[in-house]
């Protein structure tokens, strides 16, 4: 069995569902309220046990009844809980959610015990983290404690891929990003990683995708939302590119879709496979997530493998684009 180790966020997801996302100094009464259980690195974590991984995770909980629930739905799902701490007089992280009838939502997280995760942390963890087959990171837990564990991988490249999901997403240094095997991103996170404006005019995927391959990451996915992904690798001629499509589904709720895709992306990758197809099995389990409520809403693997199924077999090799 693979194995992963997840290093990032959990969150307490408070979900108001509402028709339409509200507008500047509008108030809007929700249709419902529901308590969740998310954070990027939980939601990861999770979704990567259930799809077959052996999984530890390294993050921080508040001594609240959100951490004791967040701690059981980790374990519930298989995860190894071993590396997360409780941080007592410290609330656990919560996540404000709008979701609209579209599917599409927007997030606001209070940090919390996620705050707290630090170099130490990691530490007690490094000899979990080379053990495994991938370390996957985001951006939701400090920069230092993620920066710290792609150093403890250091001379293990190659044995442990370095996965980090850039999310939020923030300007990283060139040392950082030569550090990373895959970065995986969505198009606004990779226009903030560019040092383009985030809410700018719409940018070619391939092009972000080759820009941030140029400031260091070896492989870079960009996700697409229902367009697909687009992936590209460092080359010694300059960087290919190559878009994977998306299946088509009836989203309802979009939330974790991006952390179902890095989930599976890992996945794929302990098990051995190519960045391609590692691709097209997260293009189609992100895909799956978005027909399921919640951040952790459950995925089934015959709806994975008809999606599939459903993405034309040919991905054109890096550099046909
Ligand atoms: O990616 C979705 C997640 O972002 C939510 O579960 C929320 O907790 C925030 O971390």
């Amino acid at each position: 069995m693979s194995r992963i180790t997840v290093l990032g966020s959990v969150n307490q997801d408070y979900v108001l569902t509402v028709a339409r996302h509200p507008l500047p100094g509008e108030t809007l009464l929700a249709n419902g309220l529901q308590l969740l259980p998310g954070g990027k690195g939980a939601n990861q974590a999770v979704a990567a046990a259930r799809l077959g991984s052996k999984v530890a995770m390294i993050g921080c909980v508040g001594d609240d009844p959100a951490g004791d629930a967040l701690l059981r739905q980790l374990q519930s799902a298989g995860v190894d809980t071993g590396f997360v701490m409780r941080i007592a007089g410290v609330p656990s992280g919560a996540a404000f959610v709008t979701l609209a009838s579209d599917g599409e939502n927007s997030i606001i997280v209070a940090a919390g015990a996620n705050s707290y995760c630090d170099v130490a942390q990691v530490d007690r963890a490094a000899d979990t983290i080379r053990a495994s087959q991938v370390l996957v990171a985001q951006l939701e837990v400090p920069l230092s404690a993620v920066e710290h564990a792609l150093e403890v991988v250091g001379g293990r490249r190659g044995h442990t891929i370095v996965v980090v999901n850039a999310s939020p997403p923030q300007v990283l240094t060139a040392s950082f990003l030569a550090r990373v095997d895959v970065l995986v991103v969505n198009e606004h996170e990779a226009r903030v990683l560019r040092g383009l404006p985030a809410d700018g005019l719409a940018s070619d995927p391939a092009a972000l995708a080759r820009g941030l391959v140029d400031l260091g990451a070896q492989s870079v996915v960009v996700t697409c939302g229902a367009d697909g992904a687009v992936f590209g690798r460092r080359r010694p001629e300059g960087a290919g590119v190559a878009h994977v499509p998306a299946p088509r589904v009836r989203p309802v709720d979009t939330t974790g879709a991006g952390d179902a895709f890095a989930a599976a992306l890992a996945v794929s990758l302990a098990e051995g496979r190519e960045l391609d197809h590692a691709v097209r099995f997260a293009v189609a389990v992100g895909a799956a997530k978005t027909t399921a409520v919640g951040a952790q809403g459950p995925i089934s693997m015959e709806h994975v493998q008809s999606l599939l199924e459903s993405i034309a077999d040919h991905v054109p090799p890096p550099g046909e684009r």
